[in-house]
């Protein structure tokens, strides 16, 4: 396990891109191996977690390669859904977002399979995939209640179309139940409670699959094949959200970050750093797949906000570095209806509030948030990133504006969505010198 050490910076200025958004990249993927043909992906994220992805596709036989050294490029042989059984258990790692995906895909092969996953990942409740999952006829079955991993898939060759309202806003789920339902008969209707990001349905337009949004709803036909077409992916917003927030939040700061997801599902953050008073300029490319552009941030002093209610899913993964913000802000940021963030990575709602605390921060933890009194100034501390990447990201951030150094413990947890942050962090700590 490696720690690292952080010391303040006295100013903050930077030009950046970053890799490739993880969502995308997972989603890009599977679809790419249920294609008629060939397809070049590029902008790849090569971390752990979606190597996990590539990995399990490649157990399930389809052929993916890298085409440059980087691992941004890939070629997927698109297989039209027709995967072989694996040999031995999918290990999907620490990654959830494999995991529900994959079962989604795995209950419309006709084969038994087995879903294994890192101690972390094994905690985590699968009950909510599994419920639509078997109402389509295929069975999943876990360990306890809430069905955690290892998962054993049985599939069905002919999944039942369903109409499922999901509990929570989850595109996780989502997704796995589209992933089913492109080889179901006939057409299958999800409805959310609010809107989660809508990258899969926008990647299956893309290759010229039907599905229709309307409001909460998608809609998506089954017996599809999706068509072989390059697909391009833009840098993650939740990874340029780390720099957005380390510009934003300190007086004459500035940052400008280029290629990256605008996606308005996933823009939550900006939309509340606004609100918080960032001064945040947004270009905008809505031409491809994707919208796409760069952001340009100028330092100010921000003031607390209330973040709630259906605006929570299109920042959900931002809230740990949006509590730092909030640590930064004037005044006391409420954060409500998030209860999710406990089953993440970490909980993440006990370990911003713990880590927060540790650098002399006033939180308030609630079962669904915190409240957090900002504006006070923090102080270096020894944190606990809990193996749980955006945590262990959030707080090296708060460590450039802490009064003397901050050790973040076991980084190795960044390789999942970010490989190369703790480079940029040096480079930008070597820059303030
Ligand atoms: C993700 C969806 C979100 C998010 C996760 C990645 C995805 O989960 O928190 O980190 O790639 O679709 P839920 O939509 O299930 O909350």
């Amino acid at each position: 396990m490696s720690d690292f050490k952080v010391r303040p910076v006295t100013s903050f200025s930077a030009e950046l891109t970053v890799p490739g958004d993880k969502s995308i990249s997972h989603c890009a993927v599977i679809l790419a191996s249920l294609a008629n043909g060939d397809c070049e992906i590029e902008g790849f994220l090569p971390s752990d977690d979606c190597r996990a992805t590539v990995n399990a596709m490649r157990a399930l036989g389809v052929s993916i390669e890298e085409l440059n050294e980087k691992g941004d490029r890939l070629q997927v042989s698109g297989c039209r859904g027709k995967f072989t059984k694996p040999e031995n258990p999918i290990d999907c790692g620490n990654s959830g977002t494999t995991m529900r995906l994959l079962s989604g895909l795995l209950a419309s092969q006709p084969f038994e399979s087995t879903l294994t996953g890192d101690e972390a990942l094994s905690r985590r409740a699968m009950n909510r995939v599994a419920t639509p999952l078997e109402l389509m006829g295929a069975s999943v079955r876990g360990k306890g209640d809430h069905c955690r991993p290892p998962l054993k898939i049985k599939g069905t060759k002919k999944p039942k179309a369903i109409n499922y309202t999901l509990p929570v806003a989850s595109a996780h789920v989502k997704n796995a139940v589209m992933l089913a339902a492109l080889r179901a008969d006939g057409k299958t209707q999800i409805t959310e409670p609010s809107r989660s990001r809508d990258h899969a349905e926008r990647i299956l337009d893309y290759l010229l699959v039907k599905n229709i949004r309307e409001e909460n709803t998608v809609t998506v036909w089954g017996g599809q094949t999706p068509e072989s077409r390059n697909i391009q992916i833009p840098g993650d917003i939740s990874s340029a959200a780390f720099w957005i927030v380390a510009a934003a939040a300190r007086p004459d700061a500035r940052l400008l970050v280029s290629n990256i997801g605008l996606n308005p599902s996933r823009v939550g953050i900006l939309n509340a750093l606004a609100r918080m008073g960032a001064r945040i300029n947004e270009r905008i490319d809505e031409s491809g797949c994707e919208p796409t552009g760069s952001v340009e941030v100028h330092g100010s002093r921000l003031k607390g906000i209330e973040i709630s209610g259906d605006e929570i899913p299109a920042l959900i993964d931002e809230v740990p570095i949006l509590a730092v913000a909030a640590a930064m802000a004037e005044g006391k940021t409420i954060i409500r209806d998030a209860k999710e963030l406990r089953g993440k990575e970490s909980d993440r709602i006990s370990a911003v509030a713990e880590n927060l605390r540790r650098m002399g921060v006033l939180v308030e933890e609630f079962a669904d948030g915190m409240e957090i009194r900002g504006g006070q100034t923090f102080k270096g501390a020894e944190i606990n990133s809990l193996g749980d990447h955006r945590i262990a990201m959030a707080f090296a951030i708060a460590g450039l504006y802490a009064e003397g150094e901050t050790v973040i413990r076991d980084t190795d947890c960044i390789e999942a969505s970010y490989p190369g942050f703790l480079d940029e962090l040096t480079q930008l700590m070597k820059a303030d010198r």
